[in-house]
Order: C-alpha cells, then sequence, then structure tokens
C-alpha cells in the first residue's frame, strides 16, 4: 500500500518531511538524511557539482515576487525545502511556481526520467553565467549542486478536500505512466495543499501552433496518445484535455500530461445508463415512446419552436466538468455515460487547432453556442443523429446551418486559408476525422490513434507555412483542382 493511502481519506498529514503525504522511497531516506553531510563533501566531478551562482535569477515581477514570499511565510517548512524561482502558471484551480528542489540529494529520484534530458536540453539557466565571465558581478559564486527544478502546484483553498484527494490519489495510480507528469510528493499545512512535480520546461502553445508542421504534429500527437493511452488503461478520463494540460518540449519532442484536477475513474459519476449504451433497437423504441414522440410527433415536421410547457421529466444530470471549446459532443448532450472518448475529442480540437491555425477554434461562449459551433460543421442532420443517440431532440432554426454540413478538408483549408492541402495535412485530416467523430463509439481509441497510418506510414510532404504545396515538388495532384460546386457536393455526402 501506497504511504498516500495510509493517511485517512481527506486527511493529509502535513508539512514537515517527515510527515510528507507521500514521500518517495521514504525507507531509504533516513539513511541517506544521516549521511547526507559526507555525501556532499564528495568531490563535485562525483557528484555533478558545478559552479552554480545563485544570484542568478529568472526575471521576476514584484507582484510574482510578493506572492512567492506569502507562500513562504504561510507554508512553514516549506523554504527549508524549496527556493521558489518564478510563476508558472495561474489557473482556475490552482498557482504553479518553478522552484529549486533544495533536498534533491536527500531522495532517491526515480520519478526523475527525464534528468538526462534535463541536463542538456531542459534546466540550463538562460542567464547562468561562469566564474571569470565578462561582467560577472560575484567574483566567488558559490560552489553548489546543478539545481533541480520542480513545479510547485498550490491548489487553491477553494476546491474540496475530496476533489483534491481525487488530483493526487490519481496522480499517484499514474506513477510511471510514460508522457504523465509523476507526483513526487504532497504536502498539506492547515488549509493550503502544495503537489510537487517535476519541471517541465516547454513551450507556449500560443507561439508554436502557427508555425507547427505536420511532422511536429506527429510528434506532439504521438506523446498526447501514449499519455492518454495509459490514462485510459486505468479506466481513467482525464476531462481537461488542451494545450495548456499538455507541455510540450520540441526539442526533446516528448509533452507530459499534467492537470488531473477535473479527471474521474470511469463510471465513478454514475447518474443511471445513458440512451447511447444501447443497442439501436432498444434506441429506437426508447425514441417512439419518448415524450417528443408522443407529445409533438404532429409537430415534427411544422416550425414548433420552444420548450414543452408542462415538462414533468426529472432534469437530467451529468458531468460536464471541462474547458469551453474542447468539450465533446456527448459532455454537451449531458449523456450520464461518458467514457475515455471524451478526451480524443478534445485532443481532435487540438488537432484542428494546428491544422486550421486558428486558436481558439472553438470560441463558444456556452454549451448552446458550442453545439451552435458544432453544428454548423456537421450541418443538422447528423446533430439531430448525434442528439437522438443521448435521448436529446437537438433543433436549430438558425439559417446558416445547413442539413449536411462540411467535410474536415474543407474545413481545414479555409480555416488555413490555403487552396489546397499537402499530401501530409491531408493524412493529419483523415486522423482528425477519426477523432472528431460524433458518436463516441466510433471515435478513434487512444490506441486505435497510435495505429493510424498517420503514425505508421507517415507521409512526409510538408512545406513550411505559407508555401506552397506545389513548390516542395512530388505533388501528384496536378489537374486536381477544385471545381467548388461539385466538392461542395462531395464533401457533403462525406459527412453523411
Ligand atoms: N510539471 C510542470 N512543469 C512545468 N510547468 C508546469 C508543470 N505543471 C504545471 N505547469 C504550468 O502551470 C500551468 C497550470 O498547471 P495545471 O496543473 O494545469 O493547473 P490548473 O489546475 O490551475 O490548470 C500549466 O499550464 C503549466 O504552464
Ligand atoms: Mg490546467
Amino acid at each position: 500500500m501506497s504511504a498516500f493511502h495510509a493517511v485517512p481519506a481527506g486527511t493529509f498529514s502535513a508539512q514537515r518531511p517527515e510527515l510528507a503525504l507521500t514521500v518517495p522511497n521514504h525507507t531509504e531516506r533516513d539513511n541517506i538524511m544521516a549521511n547526507s553531510d559526507s555525501s556532499l563533501e564528495d568531490t563535485p566531478e562525483e557528484n555533478g557539482l558545478e559552479e552554480f551562482d545563485p544570484h542568478d535569477e529568472e526575471d521576476v515581477d514584484e507582484s510574482v515576487k510578493e506572492d512567492m514570499k506569502r507562500l513562504e511565510d504561510t507554508f512553514p517548512g516549506i523554504s527549508d525545502r524549496f527556493r521558489l524561482v518564478n510563476r508558472i502558471g495561474e489557473g482556475t484551480f490552482s498557482t504553479v511556481y518553478k522552484a529549486e528542489d533544495l533536498l534533491y540529494d536527500h531522495y532517491r529520484n526515480d520519478w526523475d526520467t527525464f534528468q538526462n534530458a534535463q541536463d542538456d536540453n531542459w534546466t540550463n539557466h538562460p542567464t547562468k553565467r561562469r566564474r571569470g565571465e565578462e561582467g560577472n558581478s560575484h567574483p566567488f559564486p558559490a560552489r553548489r549542486r546543478k539545481p533541480r527544478f520542480v513545479a510547485l502546484k498550490k491548489i487553491y483553498v477553494t476546491s474540496s478536500p475530496l476533489r483534491i484527494q481525487n488530483e493526487l490519489e490519481l496522480l499517484h495510480d499514474l506513477r510511471g505512466c510514460r508522457s504523465v507528469c509523476p507526483l513526487i510528493t504532497a504536502f498539506r499545512y492547515q488549509d493550503q495543499v502544495v503537489a510537487v512535480l517535476p519541471f517541465f520546461p516547454h513551450t507556449d502553445f500560443r507561439i508554436q501552433y502557427r508555425t507547427f508542421m505536420v511532422a511536429d504534429m506527429r510528434h506532439y500527437f504521438r506523446s498526447l496518445f501514449t499519455a492518454l493511452h495509459s490514462v485510459h488503461k486505468h479506466n481513467i478520463l482525464h476531462r481537461d484535455i488542451k494545450p495548456t494540460n499538455f507541455l510540450y518540449n520540441p526539442e526533446l519532442r516528448e509533452g507530459v500530461l499534467v492537470d488531473f484536477g477535473l479527471a474521474e475513474r470511469e463510471g465513478s459519476e454514475y447518474t443511471g445508463t445513458c440512451l447511447c449504451a444501447n443497442t439501436s433497437q432498444i434506441r429506437r423504441s426508447r425514441f417512439l415512446q419518448s415524450y417528443y414522440y408522443t407529445h409533438c410527433a404532429s409537430s415534427l415536421n411544422t416550425t414548433a419552436l420552444g420548450y414543452p410547457k408542462n415538462d414533468s421529466r426529472p432534469s437530467r444530470r451529468a458531468n460536464r466538468a471541462g474547458t469551453r471549446g474542447f468539450r465533446a459532443p456527448e459532455v454537451l448532450l449531458k449523456c450520464t455515460s461518458q467514457t475515455t472518448k471524451i478526451d480524443m475529442w478534445s485532443a481532435g480540437v487540438i488537432l484542428l487547432t494546428l491544422l486550421g491555425r486558428r486558436f481558439p477554434f472553438f470560441n463558444s461562449a456556452d454549451d448552446v453556442d458550442a453545439m451552435i459551433e458544432m453544428a454548423s460543421i456537421f450541418g443538422t442532420r447528423r446533430m439531430k443523429l448525434a442528439a437522438a443517440m443521448h435521448g436529446q431532440i437537438f433543433e436549430t432554426n438558425i439559417p446558416t446551418i445547413g442539413e449536411k454540413g462540411y467535410s474536415w478538408e474543407k474545413l481545414v483549408k479555409w480555416a488555413s486559408c490555403v487552396e489546397e492541402l499537402t499530401e501530409s495535412e491531408k493524412q493529419a485530416t483523415r486522423l482528425l476525422a477519426g477523432l472528431m467523430e460524433l458518436d463516441p463509439y466510433k471515435r478513434l481509441s487512444a490506441k486505435e490513434a497510435l495505429q493510424h497510418e498517420f503514425f505508421t506510414d507517415p507521409i512526409d510532404h510538408d512545406v513550411e507555412w505559407g508555401g506552397n504545396p506545389d513548390d516542395s515538388g512530388d505533388t501528384g495532384e496536378e489537374g486536381d483542382k477544385d471545381d467548388d460546386e461539385a466538392d461542395d457536393a462531395a464533401d457533403e455526402v462525406a459527412m453523411i
């Protein structure tokens, strides 16, 4: 049993190293602590010691410095273990800080599988200077170990203890999963909880999405699907797949999945089986018995609008947690049998963003708006089918929403303002179609996605963004010009 489970649910013990919620390999800790003085006396070479100037800091805003000081002041003992360096994330549920792990050498750091990569690529101080370098104002910089960085995620006190426990427990269960950020340990002081994770340098998606080539997308998604495959194998739904929760390092061509704040075990939020979990015959017969069919059937072909006035049905409750623009259709449709496929839809939205070079791609204010955005792509016919699958009715009288919708190829071309897609973009678009499939049962799983031709039989036919696919030689597309009308018709058929 893990140290994690040894504490009663909801009561986490404490801020001192001895009382850490999870102390990795704590059986070894006392020995290491006892010997720590002598181990620090080893030669620099033996210990990877190097000259490091502690005065070299990242440029930190005054307000951030104050915020970090507040954490140090209100969380006793934290500054004995960590040197806060910067604030790196501020979300709805937490603030994340980059910090140096001062006691790194006191523990066995099995979680640190990226350490070699970090040495070369990841944690180099951009501002680090060496002794004797011009302009060095510290002639005798401290001799110390190469700093090892962690991310301290301070979870807001407004989060319920159960939710916090859930996040930490799921992370603990997922330890060792490739491309999932491991939980090192966690501390609590009164109502404050801090989770400690390895620090992963990554690029900001808002900067990289415009220049990502299809080959880059391949690395990105191989890593993301690898993470999702592991998570889903544990029957865990992440629920909040989006670029800020997948930290990608283009140099390493690897990313890590973070933020299990909304994650849940499949089936744990059970509020009754959704119609979609039944066979199509049962679905059909249930539909024919439904309120809609029996009360509104006469108006099926008329323009009756609005809600039934005396609807006695109990309101439907389903987990809709997630981020605007990334929620799967079944989440919007309040499906009560949501599966790990909801994450695959969200991954599809990321791919659509990259291919369409628009971020955010979907920009709805609420769930109804989100359905309208989807309907503009899929058309009303498919939206009605998707809604009926979950026992819901989709109706709209918005004139710009057609019946048949558009193909993904057409959409990607429009979004990225190109006349023709390269062969590799077409291949990526075929993957996109498998991810952004309205029916979760037909949507690709992470495992299937990894077996898609996009990964197994990659077409390398990239051109610089803004270029013309014909310029890269090898097009094979001559004479393949669009006849717009015929193309529209074909697109609409392809959607059905
Ligand atoms: N291990 C990490 N290494 C580097 N940056 C991180 C790490 N974990 C989180 N971050 C940064 O902090 C941000 C917020 O973290 P996240 O876990 O998503 O918290 P929230 O629940 O508040 O969204 C991330 O988008 C990322 O920029
Ligand atoms: Mg997040």
